[in-house]
């Protein structure tokens, strides 16, 4: 199929965007010499590209429905790359907060607390879950059901993660609100599509 072939499509897609991802991550933080402010800047930006992906990937079938057109279903076909592309993002957050917490022990233990190790955590057992079951063989093997359910639950959980993350800063710096849109609009995407389906299913003679 010629839609394999390029690279804005399938694992090539995802090959793409993890190697730019990665460039940018550490050109950024060779701009601070690799010091501690810089794998900050690079802890912010990975939650940024995060945001981005995780958001493509979990409008792509409500999207789809709502309006097809060539960008939604070329969204909704790439689905599993970009959030396979939103895991790797993470990874790379992950990378970045572990030399945080080696580089400067004292300032990383003021930025996280016991919650954020157990709803980040729980964030991350999500992402490696659903990263696993991304591949058509371990799909398979868990079946359509489980699939479906991990992947619904680790959404509406990552979505509420993001919400609490960028939310709580917004005291702070009020323009963070403007993060929480894109997840606002995601979100009530899915809804509109679930109640257009809902309206669509003929009703069940009893
Ligand atoms: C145990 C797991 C995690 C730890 C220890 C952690 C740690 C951190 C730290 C230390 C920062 C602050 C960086 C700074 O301002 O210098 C940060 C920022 C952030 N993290 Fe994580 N994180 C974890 C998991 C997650 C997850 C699962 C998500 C989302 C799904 C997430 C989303 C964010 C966001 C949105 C920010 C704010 C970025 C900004 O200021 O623009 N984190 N994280």
């Amino acid at each position: 199929m010629t839609h394999r072939q390029n690279w804005f499509e399938g694992w090539r897609l995802f090959a793409l965007l993890g190697l730019t991802l990665t460039a940018l991550c550490i050109w950024i933080a060779s701009m601070r010499q690799f010091d501690v402010d810089g794998l900050r800047m690079v802890i912010r930006f990975t939650a940024r590209t995060s945001l981005l992906f995780f958001c493509l990937a979990f409008s792509a079938a409500a999207l789809a429905r709502l309006w097809p057109n060539g960008w939604t279903r070329w969204q909704r076909r790439n689905r599993r790359y970009l959030g396979v592309t939103f895991a790797a993002s993470h990874g790379l957050h992950a990378i970045a907060i572990g030399c945080y917490a080696v580089m400067d022990p004292a300032g990383y233990a003021a930025a996280t607390s016991a919650a954020s190790y157990i709803f980040g955590g729980l964030g991350y057992a999500f992402i490696i879950a659903m990263t696993a079951t991304s591949f058509d063989r371990t799909a398979q093997a868990i079946g359509p059901r489980a699939w479906r359910t991990l992947h619904l639950t680790g959404g509406y959980y990552l979505l509420f993660q993001f919400t609490v993350s960028f939310g709580k800063r917004i005291p702070d710096m009020p323009l963070y609100a403007l993060f929480l849109i894109p997840l606002a609009i995601v979100f009530a995407l899915r809804m509109i599509s679930m109640a257009q389906k809902g309206a669509r299913r003929p009703v069940q003679a009893s």
